[in-house]
């Protein structure tokens, strides 16, 4: 079975691409911008990567941010993400980038883009992997900042498909960004929101009811309502679950206790993902791995996450078809 897993051409829908930031990289960068950060070798990096929560993973996850300044910059974070997509037998993904996160610092939305843009332009060239970019807000700032944010996706909207919501779900709920929603979806952007990672489920149904997701990313508090879960069925909208990423910041006590079987059983839409792979101990074969090892996945099982993946994909029918 962990043969067939490696072995299937699969699809990645949640990535963040600040998530993939390895220690030896992020040294590298901080050494060559000469950018200070708190840690002198990859041991100690690794050592501070313990979360009890979403926050006191965010905090550490900002500040790795910290050494990317240049497009080269991004070019090379993306370039290692792309390696690790031909390992674990990625065809296509579909990446989430946080411009908030760089432009607070004085690196523009140009500059992070055009770094990223490029490796994905060469990995379709040198590996035939295709892609899409999906710019997310930080929910933690105001809407009227994100409103600028979205101006600039606006300005390169060839080279995004979609906007998403990231960053401190507990006490910033998807009606805070319902203009700015309203407004991306004008605009014809994809709609998706990082909902029920940790909140409960009024934000799952907000997200669906007032920013009008395509996809929630994470969900997996939904099992808390009978009501939601049905809607989740009949609809068929696609849960973009991160198992590792659930267990490093305890969302569930471990892997024995994650709920994927049971969303999947209960016949929702549920894809695996690894979120921020560098920092949670696994790329996507990982995460598979883990909850094949965990929770008794049947062969079927696996296959039906690796077809939810495409099938939830931002691709045309052509494409889907190709990959299916
Ligand atoms: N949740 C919220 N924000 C994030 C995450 C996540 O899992 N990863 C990176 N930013
Ligand atoms: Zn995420």
């Amino acid at each position: 079975m962990i043969e067939l897993i490696k072995s299937l051409p699969k699809a990645e829908l949640h990535l963040h691409i600040e998530g993939t930031l390895e220690p030896k990289l992020m040294l590298e960068l901080a050494q060559r911008n000469s950018v200070e950060i708190p840690y002198t070798n990859i041991e100690d990096i690794q050592k501070a990567y313990e979360f009890t929560n979403l926050q006191s993973f965010l905090d550490i996850y900002y500040a790795g941010a910290s050494v990317l300044l240049k497009e080269e910059d991004f070019y090379s974070l993306t370039w290692e993400y792309i390696l690790k997509c031909v390992d674990n037998n990625i065809i296509h993904t579909e990446i989430f980038f946080d411009p908030q996160t760089h432009t607070k610092r004085g690196v523009s939305f140009y500059t992070a883009l055009t770094g990223i843009k490029e490796a994905l332009n060469d990995a379709k060239k040198e590996f035939g992997i295709t892609s899409n970019i999906i710019v997310c807000f930080l929910r933690h700032l105001d809407q009227e900042e994100c409103f600028k944010t979205l101006d600039e996706a606006i300005e390169y909207k060839r080279d995004i498909i979609g906007v998403g919501l990231d960053s401190s779900e507990l006490g910033n709920p998807p009606s805070k960004f319902k203009e700015l929603f309203n407004k991306a979806r004008k605009e014809g952007f994809k709609i998706v929101a990082h909902a029920g990672e940790e909140a409960d489920v009024s934000y799952i149904q907000e997200a669906l009811d007032i920013l009008k997701v395509q996809r929630v990313d994470h969900g997996v508090q939904a099992m808390h309502s009978k009501a939601l879960m049905q809607r989740l069925k009949e609809e068929q909208i696609p849960l973009t679950v991160c198992p590792n990423s659930n267990i490093e910041l305890k969302v569930f006590e471990n892997y024995k206790k994650h709920n994927i079987k049971e969303l999947l059983d209960f016949g929702l839409n549920v894809t695996v993902n690894s979120d921020d792979p560098a920092y949670f101990k696994g790329y996507l074969n990982q995460n598979y791995i883990n909850i094949y090892e965990n929770l008794k996945l049947s062969k079927e099982d696996i296959v039906k996450l690796v077809k939810n993946s495409f099938n939830s994909a931002f691709i045309d029918k052509a494409l889907k078809k190709e990959y299916l």
